[in-house]
């Protein structure tokens, strides 16, 4: 395999720590206003509003508040029991979000419930958040067809237009793998194994790009066709879509240990990496690159960063060390270019993501175009964590 980006520095030792440092006082400084409350999806003006708990993205903040915790417990700086007791608050808006069923009628259930509540439980043992993250797991299988062995996104379970899986789903399955080991209970892990495979083998395409969604026919199950919701066209490699495979791979090899995941892995990865820019950080799909007037996806750079450092665990040194390096560069490239070092600018961490673009070839809605994104934070933390310590995985 060429060496990609071969000219390009690693972020140092000094940065991560210096960025985590600040990402940890920016969730300090936004605790006052978002401890009762959840960060909107996307920022406005690099400003983030209030939003109560009834979004599929809420999970993201919360899951900064528990990797700032992690780091505070580390460097004992005296933020830890502010950390923890914000971290509960929101644990328990999530037990009440999945008993009362406010807006859970999706596929999210891993988006929201791993960075909240399988975090707390596993870093602090609460109760509450394991009985949460299991009614979860619980409402997530609900979505699941026998017929095409797939869990669906979004929509109307009997409805034709809604037959159909898509890529992110991928980092939503480790919710499931979680809830088996903890009730002992095999049914979760046995509906994420159908869901991957099923996912594997149509988003992927003959080039290794990634279909955002893709249908089935609802009476027999036989894979029908691929399409967009969210990239640029049906025929276009959405970033994001193929940063959720990049990771969603390495998850997919984590739990099922099937080999083929890592060849696809390294395809999949290959793609993304080709298709970047000079400064390494995506364009919102992969059709644009330098020169184009279209704006960024750095959340996507972020995500595929960590994919590659959960994959390099299960790989001999020297490609460890090739995926290691690419996830350095893409970090150093968003630390130095993207990432906010003034509070008084922002009050997320990185700026430059897109959430939903519009284009005359796709079914999305126009918003958070160009902003901070709340996936796009949490994803950040998460892989500056993964290069500081041995992290153990929320998902
Ligand atoms: N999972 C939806 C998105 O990545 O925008």
């Amino acid at each position: 395999m060429d060496i990609l980006f071969g000219n390009k520095p690693l972020i140092k030792e000094e940065e991560v720590e210096w960025a985590l440092d600040f990402s940890e006082n920016q969730v300090i400084r936004n605790l006052p206003t978002f401890t009762d409350k959840f960060q909107k999806a996307y920022s406005e003006n690099n400003f983030y509003h209030p939003i109560e708990n009834n979004y599929w993205t809420t999970g993201f903040w919360t899951g900064e508040i528990w990797l700032a915790y992690e780091h505070a417990c580390e460097k004992k700086d005296g933020n830890e029991d502010a950390l923890r007791a914000a971290g509960e608050i929101q644990v328990k808006s999530f037990l009440n979000r999945i008993e009362q069923k406010i807006e859970v009628d999706h596929h999210d259930m891993g988006f929201l419930y791993s960075p909240s509540c399988v975090a707390a439980y596993k870093l602090t043992g609460n109760e509450l958040a394991k009985k949460a993250a299991i009614m979860a797991a619980d409402q997530l299988i609900t979505r699941y067809h026998p017929v095409g062995e797939f869990i669906q996104a979004w929509g109307a379970m009997d409805a034709p237009e809604n037959y159909r899986l898509i890529i992110d789903c991928l980092l939503n399955l480790p919710l499931l793998y979680w809830a088996s080991e903890e009730t002992g209970d095999d049914k979760y892990r046995e509906i994420a194994e159908k869901h991957i495979h099923t996912a594997i083998k149509n988003v992927i395409r003959e080039d290794y790009s990634t279909w955002h969604t893709f249908f089935f026919d609802m009476k027999t199950g036989v894979p029908d066709h691929g399409a967009t919701c969210q990239g640029y066209r049906d025929g276009s490699a959405w970033a994001r879509g193929q940063a959720w495979g990049v990771y969603g791979c390495a998850l997919a090899y984590k739990y099922t240990k099937r080999e083929e995941y890592i060849e696809l892995f390294r395809h999949v990865t290959q793609y993304f990496l080709e298709h970047l820019p000079e400064d390494m950080i995506p364009f919102w799909d992969l059709e644009f690159t330098d020169g184009d007037e279209q704006p960024r996806d750095s959340s996507s750079a972020s995500i595929a960063a960590c994919g590659m450092l959960e994959m390099i665990k299960y790989m001999e040194k020297d490609e460890a060390e090739l995926y290691k390096g690419y996830a350095q560069k893409l970090m150093k490239s968003l630390y130095d270019n993207y990432a906010v070092k003034d509070f008084k600018a922002s009050n997320g961490l990185v700026l430059h993501s897109t959430y939903s673009n519009h284009s005359p070839y796709n079914t999305c809605n126009h918003y958070g175009v160009d902003e901070c994104n709340s996936w796009g934070d949490y994803f950040y933390m998460e892989a500056l964590t993964r290069l500081h310590k041995d992290w153990i995985l929320y998902w």
